[in-house]
């Protein structure tokens, strides 16, 4: 059942210019993806020879016990070694590393002295407070200079950080410490969107009750209102930066390759979600080497990410693969909207920014407003352009071409995942383009489209996306939960060893890959990633609500909206009052990217025999399509 169903335009060709092929890192993207075919290990070699090692490996990958691939084993490393250390002990100490604007208009920058010591003096807080190697320390933040800061510290005493989206709310970030048993919070007072205050420390307070694990709670001030501050237990990051144990110098605890960096939970198939294990060393060498090479990263680019630190494009791609390029990365806390739909191209001309990289619902959302805001900047410093998160409509990706790139930046479609840790199936700024394909694989990566007995599809027709081969920054297991690991992707073609991805794809007569969307009960909704799972038991733990069905149905902005049938207990009516309380619910329960659009009372569910539920169903019911095959309905 794939989510979005428009047709590609496939004989709809770009061409990078002769300039961009010849400039680029990569100017030959057929013969590096031969080279890495033919001798892979060689090839991821040679990559992981360009960063700094406390000691070499002895084995590039260790694939004796499968799925649970290793990758560089008896290596020594740190992230922040390689992110941060290096870079202090030559000229670029002095470069700037982050450039951040707050929405409300305040301005820091970081160079990577700077940032360097901020880590430092942060890790020494840490370390004061009892965090040692091996601890899970959550962070819930805004989008403030202090996430990088609290990641890299993380990273650099080897405490694996879990990273919580700001958006969620109390029962999410709730499960989440519980699961990761962390004892350390880190957090904001508030954030800044739209205005208005995100009450992130309100949340916290919440969230600890439920899941009291956490003995201490620190404070980034940020937006300055009145906020709980319970003695004993919650401490401002400020004081706490200020104290003699906070030295700008600290050591890098050397970590092994397979140590884990950090658990990012993202949403699966059940209501519980998964926390994605990702380590020091196979991550490092993809994630800075697909950023070089896709996004041509060079000495004096302006990169601007512009997704949330809190998800794995941030924790890729604003954080970690771009200082280990010692790239130059901007951070804006807000809403692009704010307080004009100009905001984002005012910070590409104030700043300079030459690639910039975002969604699609972002980009559609901007369209709406028009080509006159864009047209009162000066956009010529632009030279890439990329999209992530979900299939990109051709009209999105021309407007995106035509206006912001004014046709002469290459727009980067990159197909990944929280589980691949970087791009997995994207062009290079050398490859041919047609608007909607994310082109073809990243070197070194094997893809194909199967059916469900592993048979190769036809060109242009549908089948499971898998990968057929390891990678350095591949998912290493789900945290706590080995068989969810095997069962989740591995299962399905265990006979051949391929990952499953969980995405229905297609391959074109010129073999560029289409991807369609999800084929489980996994939605993306402007481009966040949400299992119907935990949207239903959320509705389901409102006590009016007996049992619920939420399907994701195509949406013009958001890619997919989400649509709720809700069998209410006995005795209780349906009504709009009760819809809108179940909205505010889930609001509050699961966060404001989870709220149904639509809420319908319905007396019963259409299930299969073994009592599973039909979304199929109900989702050609919403869109007024033919019911299909109703042979294993129920009732
Ligand atoms: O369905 C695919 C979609 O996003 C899913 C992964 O979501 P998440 O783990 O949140 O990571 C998003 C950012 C890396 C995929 O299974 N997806 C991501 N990028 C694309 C995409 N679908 C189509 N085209 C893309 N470029």
């Amino acid at each position: 059942m794939a989510e979005q169903g428009f047709t590609p335009p496939t004989s709809e060709w770009y061409r990078p210019s002769a300039d961009m092929i010849k400039g680029a890192n990569v100017p030959d993207y057929d013969a590096v993806y031969d080279l890495a075919r033919q001798d892979p290990e060689a090839f991821w070699v040679k990559r992981a020879d360009e960063l700094d090692w406390y000691q070499k490996w002895d084995q590039v990958l260790d694939d004796s016990n499968k799925p649970f691939y290793k990758w560089f084993v008896g290596g020594k490393t740190n992230m922040a070694l390689n992110a941060l250390d290096r870079h202090v002990t030559t000229w670029r100490r002095n470069k700037l590393a982050i450039i951040w604007e707050g929405e409300d208009g305040e301005k820091i920058t970081l160079s990577y002295w700077r940032l360097w010591q901020e880590t430092n003096k942060f890790a020494n807080v840490l370390r004061s407070m009892g965090v040692k190697k091996g601890d899970r320390v959550t962070i819930y933040m805004g989008r403030v200079p202090e996430i990088a800061i609290a990641m890299l510290a993380c990273a650099k005493i080897g405490a694996p950080h879990s990273v919580v989206y700001g958006g969620f709310s109390e029962q999410a970030l709730a499960s989440r410490i519980d699961d990761a048993q962390s004892k350390v919070l880190i957090t904001c007072d508030g954030a800044w969107l739209r205005g208005k205050i995100v009450p992130l420390k309100d949340t916290v307070d919440e969230a600890v009750t439920r899941s009291p694990v956490v003995e201490t709670v620190i404070v980034v001030k940020r937006t300055g209102q009145e906020i709980n501050m319970q003695a004993g237990r919650d401490y401002w990051y400020h004081d706490l930066m200020a104290l003699p144990i906070a030295k700008p110098q600290a050591d890098t605890e050397v970590m092994d390759a397979e140590d884990p960096l950090f658990i990012l939970y993202t949403s699966g198939t059940t209501g519980k979600p998964k926390g994605v294990l990702h380590t020091h060393g196979g991550y490092q060498v993809y994630t800075a080497t697909t950023l070089k090479w896709v996004f041509d990263i060079k000495e004096e680019d302006r990169w601007w990410c512009a997704a949330d630190p809190g998800w794995i494009t941030g924790h890729s791609y604003i954080v970690y693969a771009p200082l280990i390029l010692g790239a130059t990365s901007i951070i804006y806390e807000g809403a692009p909207t704010y307080p004009y739909p100009d905001r984002w191209w005012q910070i590409v001309a104030d700043y300079g920014v030459t690639i910039l990289y975002t969604a699609p619902t972002a980009i559609r959302g901007l369209m709406r407003f028009g080509e006159a805001w864009p047209a009162r900047h000066d956009l010529s410093s632009l030279r890439l352009l990329g999209t992530v998160g979900e299939p990109i409509n051709p009209e999105a990706w021309r407007w995106y071409h035509r206006v912001i790139g004014e046709e002469r930046c290459p727009i980067i479609d990159t197909w990944w995942q929280t589980e691949t840790g970087g791009f997995m199936i994207t062009p290079l700024p050398s490859v041919d383009l047609k608007p909607g394909s994310a082109t073809r694989p990243f070197p070194g990566i094997e893809v194909d489209i199967v059916d469900d007995d592993g048979a190769p599809v036809g060109t242009n027709e549908d089948g499971n996306l898998v990968i057929k081969n390891p990678w350095p920054s591949m998912i290493r297991t789900v945290y706590g939960d080995d068989d969810r690991f095997i069962s989740q992707y591995w299962e399905k073609y265990r006979d051949q060893g391929w990952y499953l991805a969980g995405d229905t794809a297609r391959r074109d007569e010129d073999g560029y890959l289409w991807v369609i969307g999800r084929n489980d009960d996994v939605l993306k909704v402007s481009g966040y990633r949400l299992g119907t799972a935990e949207v239903e038991s959320g509705l389901v733990s409102h006590s009016a609500v007996a049992e619920s069905a939420v399907i994701g149905v195509p949406d013009e902005l958001r890619g997919n909206k989400i649509f709720a049938y809700c069998i209410l207990v006995e005795g209780v009516d349906g009504s709009d009052v009760l819809e809108a309380e179940l909205k505010a619910h889930i609001r509050h329960e699961v966060g404001p990217i989870a709220v149904p659009a639509q809420i319908e009372f319905v007396d019963n569910l259409p299930k299969t025999r073994s009592g599973k539920i039909m979304r199929r169903v109900l989702k050609a019911k919403a869109l007024g399509q033919p019911l299909g095959d109703l042979s294993t309905l129920e009732d």
